[in-house]
């Protein structure tokens, strides 16, 4: 299936234009970094085609700005990835809706061009990795109780570059690190979809990991964009939320478990990235560092 399934769609589609004639009515999405980018576009699409959303932000300030804005059934939650507090605090209010959640998506992420750390970890690894481990963990029960569960995890295609090392787990402070911080972060994205798929064999819950392609969006703030915006490739939010709402949603995509998407179809990743046995590891890891909060 990995080699020959292709969608109707590519680069150019937009999130509205893969899931037209999609009724999510009945269905609960919880989408990380609700409130700018591909995050906002996510929850935007979601509701319009009827699923309740719960959009996570940092503050209730942005969360109630972004949900007051758009149409349909979204309910803010104040979610900080770096405090796992937050973390745990932002699970046990869903938990509290006590519903299945047909949707998870963990889109949220930071790019930044220096060092930056928290409590002795890398600040890529623990706001686009390690919280949304938590987060998911903790919510995975309600993932396994829809009908059809699905897990949508934001990589990229940053992840290539990381060189053969893969993770660094004998420094996870990334005071050391050779690789771009970012990058690793996206690898341990797939790796976590990847393990996260495994885990699930055997329910109709399902893992991805999504690459949205080059979109110009806030999280280049801290950062320089590293092409010309103007350039080729480079795809409008609605084209960069399509593959993300494509494979949360499409009724064709039901049974793919542990694949990696771009521009809306399957997409080989890296070597690294396919590491099942790394994939098992980073699992192990982040678990004994989250240990007091599951
Ligand atoms: N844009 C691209 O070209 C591109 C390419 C490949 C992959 N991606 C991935 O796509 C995802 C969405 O990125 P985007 O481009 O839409 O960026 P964005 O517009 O900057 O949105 C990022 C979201 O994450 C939230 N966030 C940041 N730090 C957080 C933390 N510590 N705790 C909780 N939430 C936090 C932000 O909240 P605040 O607004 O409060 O900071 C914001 O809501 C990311 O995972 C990114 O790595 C993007």
């Amino acid at each position: 299936m990995r080699n020959t399934f292709r969608s109707p769609f590519d680069e150019t589609s937009t999130a509205e234009e893969v899931t037209a004639g999609i009724d999510l009515t009945g269905k609960t999405a919880l989408v990380t970094g609700c409130n700018s980018g591909i995050g906002y576009e996510t929850m935007r699409v979601l509701a319009l085609r009827g699923a309740h959303v719960i959009g996570t932000a940092r503050t209730v300030e942005k969360g109630q700005e972004a949900c007051a804005s758009i149409e349909g059934r979204c309910t803010p939650v104040v979610l900080e990835l770096t405090d796992f507090d937050s973390v745990v605090g932002c699970a046990n209010q869903v938990d509290a809706m006590d519903v299945p959640l047909d949707i998870l998506i963990c889109n949220a992420g930071v790019l930044y061009q220096e060092h930056r750390e928290k409590n002795g970890l890398e600040l890529h690894f623990l706001v686009n990795h390690l919280g949304h481990f938590l987060l998911t963990r903790r919510l995975l029960n309600r993932v396994l109780a829809a009908p059809q569960g699905r897990v949508v995890i934001l990589g990229s295609q940053a992840h290539f570059s990381v060189p053969d090392q893969g993770i660094y787990f004998d420094d996870l402070s990334g005071r050391t690190w050779k690789t771009p911080a970012y990058a690793h972060s996206k690898l341990a994205n797939g790796l976590f979809a990847l393990e996260l798929a495994r885990r699930f064999e055997g329910t109709d819950a399902t893992s991805n990991c999504v690459g949205p392609g080059k979109v110009v969006t806030n999280i280049f703030r801290n950062a320089e964009i590293p092409w010309d915006e103007n350039g080729k490739n480079v795809k409008s939010i609605a084209q960069g939320a399509a593959t993300t709402c494509y494979v949360a949603t499409s009724p064709e995509l039901a049974a793919f478990n542990g694949y990696y998407f771009r521009d809306c179809n399957p997409s080989e990743p890296s070597a690294l990235m396919r590491d099942t046995e790394l994939a098992n590891r980073l699992w192990d890891v982040s678990e004994k560092l989250v240990s007091e909060y599951l």
